[in-house]
């Protein structure tokens, strides 16, 4: 089988929608795989808020022509180039959202999938063997819950993990929002011994993360907009020592005044973007906080959480599957675009 088709999806109409992807069929030449090399056959595809943020127009790196969308893939390798000694045919991988970040702190992201450059939303790849990390031959994870690693399990991994100092057991973490990056920061940190608050739009939702992920502390930020001091009650007026934070420019002055003195605000989402910044430099100088600007993280990075998600057997937070077909792609985009889910949403290709 010197070639074969692939079925993927490209954005081949600029509708600023999710409704310009398109299915199409393109031809893969095995003899074409380099000799650092691997060819993979991707079974589940991750969503994250911002595949819809590109589709919609709104996200803040350039996009290019023509893209193949997403970035967090689970695969087998099927095929293997003549260099590569790591990896070997029947492995499970999942990709790395930059494959050009190996190790230490951030990267510019002109290089991460599914924006500057192709990404993973496709029957079949080829890709350089370093930009994929291995997983356990015993993984306990389904191929759609490994797949949520790559973007939010690296991001919540990096927020928590990421710099010198480090969390510890027994600190108080504050995740916003119930989406993707907010529960996986809620099971890393509880199976790591934070104390742990949440904040939702919706008292259904929060009795849901209360049930089945266990945090500690739920609070609805729409019937309590002055729900930092809710958080300073909860903490006995100190604050917490990490803000997991989704929001952007319309939440940072509740997240830092949410935070204990010396505490770490991982800038994280823009979901709740307002054009004008407020003045956040005063609580910056006044509590000693540490805003720390996160851009998901390294394969070093992607290869601690790994381990960590193994040997406490964690399972990741997939709300909902959808099929490879155009309907359940599109289905799967309105789903992030309704906001209604809670943790991951994710594409089984077959
Ligand atoms: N910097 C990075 O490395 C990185 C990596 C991953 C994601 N992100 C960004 O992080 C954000 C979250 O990503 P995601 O994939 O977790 O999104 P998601 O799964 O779509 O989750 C969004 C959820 O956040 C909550 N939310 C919406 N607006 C909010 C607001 N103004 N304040 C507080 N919560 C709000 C909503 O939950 P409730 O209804 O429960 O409030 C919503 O369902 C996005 O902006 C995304 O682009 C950045």
């Amino acid at each position: 089988m010197a070639q074969f088709e692939n079925t993927l999806y490209r954005f081949t109409d600029k509708k600023s929608s999710y409704k310009g992807i398109q299915q199409v069929k393109e031809t893969i030449n095995v003899n074409d795989i380099g000799k650092n090399e691997v060819l993979l056959k991707i079974k589940a595809v991750a969503l994250n808020y911002r595949d819809f943020a590109i589709a919609a127009g709104s996200y803040p790196v350039g996009i290019k022509d023509n893209l193949i969308p997403g970035s967090d893939a689970t695969a087998e390798i099927i095929q293997v180039g003549s260099a590569v000694s790591d990896l070997e045919v029947g492995d499970r991988v999942i990709t790395n959202f930059d494959p050009e970040n190996l190790y230490g702190q951030s990267k510019n992201l002109k290089t991460a999938l599914g924006a500057a450059v192709d990404g993973v939303l496709s029957q079949y790849k080829v890709v350089p063997s370093y930009a994929v990390n291995k997983l356990p031959k015993d993984s306990h994870l389904t191929d759609e819950e490994a797949a949520c690693l790559v973007c939010t399990g690296v991001t919540s991994w990096n927020a928590l993990y990421g710099t010198a100092d480090k969390f510890i057991a027994g600190q108080t973490v504050l995740m916003l929002g119930t989406g993707g990056v907010s529960i996986t920061s809620l099971i890393l940190a509880k199976a790591a011994g934070a104390v742990t608050i949440i904040t939702s739009s919706s008292d259904e939702k929060l009795k849901y993360v209360k049930e089945k992920w266990g945090v500690d502390h739920t609070i609805n930020y729409n019937t309590n907009p002055d729900w930092e001091q809710q958080v300073l009650d909860l903490t006995h007026g100190e604050g917490v020592d990490f803000v997991i934070e989704n929001g952007g420019s319309g939440t940072i002055m509740k997240s830092m005044a949410a935070t204990k003195v010396g505490g770490q605000v991982a800038s994280i989402g823009f979901l709740g973007h307002t054009k004008e910044m407020p003045d956040i430099m005063s609580l910056v100088l006044l509590r000693s906080i540490r805003l720390r600007g996160i851009a998901v993280g390294s394969k070093q990075l992607a290869e601690e959480l790994i381990r960590f998600v193994h040997a406490k057997k964690l399972r990741m937070p997939v709300e909902q599957t959808f099929g490879f077909s155009t309907d359940q792609v599109y289905e799967a985009y309105a789903k992030i675009e309704s906001q209604t889910h809670i943790g991951k949403l994710v594409i089984k290709v077959d």
